[in-house]
């Protein structure tokens, strides 16, 4: 493993004014944004809809770090046969890839789940770095409901994704490290705090049991947030103040940067919370966004499905990009979001 080299690419996934484009929906999962928009879920239409958001010059040579491809779409072609991969590199994006194979229910815990994949992993990996992929994505998922999440959950995700990062890492490719504290639910703020930051002290230790380098990965987490369903939700600079607070008590200064995924967040609280966070200041890592929804969902609905549509949906997806630019380096204005409309 180099590590130097490790470091350079997560140092580069979370550059200035730059953020990652989580583009791995699975096929269920982008089955479900479809439909949403009325458009059949086909490879083609996939390839058409990812294709659309690759070509968007601006939003990808200025505010886009990485993207997170799902092991489909690294195979793919575009409309001209010149390979996805190849169209993110030359927009100055480094290629990712989702490497775990999703979630599935784990015994004796009932209503909870831990992340698999890790088999044939090491056998993967180097077919994903011949193809392009220079960083890896595998996505732990905590619930929080009645009595869970339970230590087994907690730990047994801690576990795989630090066994995935390792191996991530001698493979030479950048772990991304998601342990997802899920926002569904009526939950507060504080236990969202107490619980996610349980989880991220146990995924660091995990971490450091399984000898993963912190300099030569990235970590997506969930902010400090209250659940969904929650009677009174924080405002923003509270949800700002316990994420940093929380991340301090948790991450080392030795992991270059934090990209947040948006779980269910409105795509402008998204990028209100980023800014707020950025502009505490003083912090050890970046802190930048890996946002899947919150990127995505205003490019979805003005493409739906028509090639006519591709240039507003571009026009769509590059705005989000900016404004999540902006929020990374602490920049973003309410204003500028009623300007574009
Ligand atoms: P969301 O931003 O939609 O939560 O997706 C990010 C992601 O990659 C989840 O694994």
């Amino acid at each position: 493993m180099n590590l130097a080299e490790l470091n350079k690419v997560a140092e580069a996934m979370v550059a200035p004014g730059r953020g990652i484009l989580a583009a791995d929906e699975s096929s269920g999962t982008i089955k479900k944004r479809f439909d949403v928009i009325g458009v059949e879920s086909t490879e083609d239409s996939r390839r058409d809809y990812r294709e659309m958001m690759f070509r968007s010059t601006e939003a990808m040579s200025k505010h886009i770090s990485g993207v997170i491809l799902y092991d489909e779409t690294i195979w793919q072609k575009a409309k001209d046969g010149t390979p996805l991969v190849e169209l993110i590199n030359k927009a100055g994006a480094i290629p990712g890839i989702k490497v775990d194979e999703g979630a599935k229910p784990l015994p004796g815990c009932p209503g909870e789940v831990v992340t698999v994949g890790l088999d044939k992993l090491a056998d993967r990996l180097p077919k994903y770095y011949a193809q392009g992929a220079r960083f890896a994505k595998w996505r732990g998922v905590i619930d929080i409901g009645d009595g869970i999440p339970s230590y087994a959950c907690i730990h047994a995700n801690a576990h795989a994704l630090a066994r995935y990062a390792a191996l991530c890492q001698e493979a030479q490719i950048v772990p991304i490290v998601e342990p997802e504290v899920l926002m569904d639910g009526d939950h507060d703020i504080d236990r969202c705090m107490m619980i996610t930051e349980w989880v991220l002290k146990e995924t660091f230790q995990e971490l450091f049991y399984n000898r993963v380098a912190f300099e030569g990965m990235v970590l997506k987490p969930n902010m400090a947030i209250a659940g969904n369903k929650a009677k009174n939700r924080a405002g923003i600079d509270e949800v700002a103040e316990k994420t940093v607070k929380m991340l301090k008590n948790c991450v080392p200064a030795a992991v270059p940067g934090i990209a947040f995924l948006s779980g269910g967040q409105s795509d402008e609280e998204a990028t209100a919370h980023l800014d707020a966070m950025n502009r505490i200041g003083n912090l050890p890592w970046k802190l930048t966004f890996s946002y899947g929804r919150a990127l995505q969902a205003a490019p979805q609905k003005a493409w739906s499905g028509k090639p006519e549509n591709v240039a507003a949906a571009q026009r769509a997806f590059s705005h989000r990009a900016k404004m999540n630019g902006l929020a990374a380096l602490g920049q973003w204005k309410a204003d500028l979001e009623k300007k574009a409309a």
